[in-house]
């Protein structure tokens, strides 16, 4: 039997950051993370599957929309996990995949979590299985990109360590309606990062910090939590803040180190402080590379996003907020 199904997977970004991995293979990572998942930046994908023999095909939209074959190094990833998703399914046959991300590629935004969020959901809807979302929250971080685990959830979603060899899949905490809070994305860097999260994972217990950060982050993360809980602004902010700069100096003292800011980030950190102090409801936090995610309340979030527009150093803004997950759609990119 073939089926065809298409997927909208919103991205995440992480107020508590997955940063380092036990287990690289079954994708377990050293500390629980929290993220709010978004709405604006997302990926469409479509999957088909194919009863004949042959090998997967991969599409990624290039410019005007047009769909061209994927780029080698994106494909063999893709691939990957297509292999990985049919032996869970004990079937044979091939796939056909098109994918494409609402932001342009080369801004530094990761487009992998929303990417196999909506590959992984795609395909199971494809195949008309009926899985239950713990399940497909763990079958979306065996791609590799352990934060789609939290992009197949809406709104506020932790996705904790776990203990042995399964590890935990992650679960909502709060839904979108819970806190309209906004991302205000300044986007810096065009070009793709030099050290990627795979490889930031590998380094991270050689920083001589990481005992310490593993020591931390039960409390910082309880805090974000109750944050959340109570719609907090004051005591989301340091704490989001706090785990931002961590993070970076998890990275910067790994051996090798691994540098992801660039000065502009250093400007916008200020400027996101400077409104905080002038009264608004707005804190930083930074994923692994140069860009800046201003955390905003709605109330705020027009203001925010016009001190953060003109900023020299600053090449583009998207203004995003929380959102309510992925969503099956019926038309489909090929
Ligand atoms: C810094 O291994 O999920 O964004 O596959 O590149 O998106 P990609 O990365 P992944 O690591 C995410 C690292 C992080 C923090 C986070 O999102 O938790």
């Amino acid at each position: 039997m073939s089926g065809k199904a298409t997927v909208i997977a919103p991205s995440n970004i992480a107020f508590i950051k997955y940063w380092g991995t036990r287990d690289e293979e079954r994708v377990l990572p050293f500390n629980p993370s929290l993220s709010m998942t978004l709405t604006n930046c997302f990926s469409i994908t479509t999957v088909e599957h194919l009863d004949d023999e042959g090998a997967d095909e991969v599409f990624q939209s290039g410019r005007g929309g047009v769909l061209e074959a994927a780029s080698a190094t994106f494909a063999a990833r893709v691939e990957e996990h297509l292999e990985r998703l049919r032996r869970w399914a004990g079937i044979g046959g091939r796939f056909r995949v098109a994918t494409e991300n609402s932001f342009p590629m080369g801004t530094g935004m990761a487009s992998s979590a929303s990417g196999f969020a909506a590959l992984t959901l795609a395909l199971v809807r494809a195949l008309d299985r009926e899985v239950d979302t713990a399940e497909l929250t763990v079958l979306a971080r065996r791609s590799g990109s352990g934060s789609a685990a939290r992009s197949v959830l809406g709104g506020y979603v932790i996705w904790p360590a776990g203990d042995g060899d399964e590890g935990g899949h992650a679960v909502a905490v709060a839904p979108a309606e819970h806190w309209d809070l906004r991302d205000v994305i300044a986007v810096l860097d065009g070009t793709p990062k030099l050290v990627s999260s795979r490889e930031g994972h590998r380094r991270a217990p050689s920083s001589p910090y990481f005992e310490r950060r593993l020591e931390l982050l039960p409390e910082r993360l309880d805090r974000v939590r109750a944050a959340i809980e109570r719609r907090s602004f004051v005591d989301l902010a340091p704490a989001v803040e706090e785990e931002a700069i961590d993070l970076h100096l998890i990275a910067m003292s790994s051996r090798p180190p691994i540098f992801y800011w660039q000065p502009a980030t250093l400007r916008v950190l200020a400027e996101v402080r400077r409104l905080r102090t002038s009264g608004l409801e707005v804190c930083a936090t930074m994923d692994a590379g140069a860009n800046v995610h201003a955390i905003c309340s709605a109330r705020d979030e027009p203001r925010v996003s016009e001190a953060i527009e003109g900023l020299p150093e600053v090449g583009s803004v998207i203004r995003d907020g929380v959102g309510a997950g992925p969503i099956t759609v019926q038309e489909h990119l090929f």
